[in-house]
């Protein structure tokens, strides 16, 4: 699908990798609208503030966007939050709560926005010469296929947008509607600012080559690459440099 003309969704799009999204298909001729928490629009794209784990804000968000815009093609799937705790230790359980917080927004938010965008996309005109639809891209993780130490809860909900990816590719497929995921590794994000340089070197460690955190942009390009690419579909591209990361670090929960 090409975006010119076309009109695309950015979930937790008012920052760093959702942000690099928003900004190329805003280069490329879509018009953007970003869902968010918080923050400022992406220059050339507007936003509206949602909680993407409360239905109700997800659902005004995307009437507002049909009300302004009369469609929705394109969604990067993208919101989402960090968190750390094992499901256990000696002084006590882990933090359910925590991992409730986590599996409401990385899962249960890309589920609600999926699926109110979703709908949007079948009422398409076919667009192309394959009559596309729309294209969903959900932003997956390494962590969709090994966790590390600590990373409970977000890998559950990685893992279940993953496997989610080809479910719902084969839900939509009716439609001419796709779904592909993108599972970055390390990325150069203010998520992950706070983290110590010792902690990024031992993580890039990992990685085969080039060891380097990945730039938001270089995911920009590959939600573009499978926005234009109509064959991919129900599958999960991995943006690592070959990454695979241990079951721990020196500065993960457990020590
Ligand atoms: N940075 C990395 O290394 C990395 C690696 C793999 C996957 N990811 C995933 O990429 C996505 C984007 O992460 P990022 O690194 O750009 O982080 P970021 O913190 O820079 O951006 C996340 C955005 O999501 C928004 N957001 C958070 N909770 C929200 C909610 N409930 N409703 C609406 N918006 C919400 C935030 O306001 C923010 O604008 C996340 O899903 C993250 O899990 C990041």
């Amino acid at each position: 699908m090409d975006p010119a003309g076309k009109v695309a969704v950015v979930t937790g799009g008012n920052s760093g990798l959702g942000e690099a999204a928003a900004l190329r298909l805003v280069a490329s001729g879509a018009s953007v609208v970003t869902l968010d928490r918080d923050g400022a629009a992406p220059a050339g794209a507007s936003t509206l503030v949602c909680d993407v784990s409360d239905e109700a804000s997800v659902a005004a968000a995307v009437a507002e966007v049909m009300a302004r815009h009369g469609r929705i093609d394109i969604l990067v799937n993208n919101a989402g939050i960090g968190g750390i705790g094992p499901i256990a230790t000696a002084e006590g359980p882990g933090d359910l709560a925590a991992f409730r917080r986590v599996i409401e927004v990385n899962l249960l938010g890309a589920a609600a926005v999926a699926a109110e965008v979703g709908h949007r996309m079948t009422a398409n005109a076919p667009s192309g010469p394959d009559g596309e639809r729309g294209v969903i891209v959900n932003t997956c993780s390494i962590a969709s296929f090994g966790g590390q130490e600590g990373m409970g809860a977000y890998t559950a909900a990685k893992s279940a947008l993953a496997a989610l990816t080809l479910v719902w590719a084969r839900d939509l497929s009716h439609y001419g509607i796709r779904v592909m995921g993108v599972a970055p590794g390390f990325m150069g994000t203010p998520m992950v600012a706070f983290l110590p340089p010792e902690f990024v070197a031992e993580l890039l460690k990992d990685a085969e080559f080039p060891k380097r955190a990945g730039r938001a942009e270089e995911f920009a390009e590959v939600v573009e690459f499978i926005v234009r690419t109509p064959l991919l579909n129900a599958d999960v591209i991995r943006l690592d440099a070959g990454t695979r990361p241990p079951a721990r670090t020196q500065w993960s929960a457990g020590g």
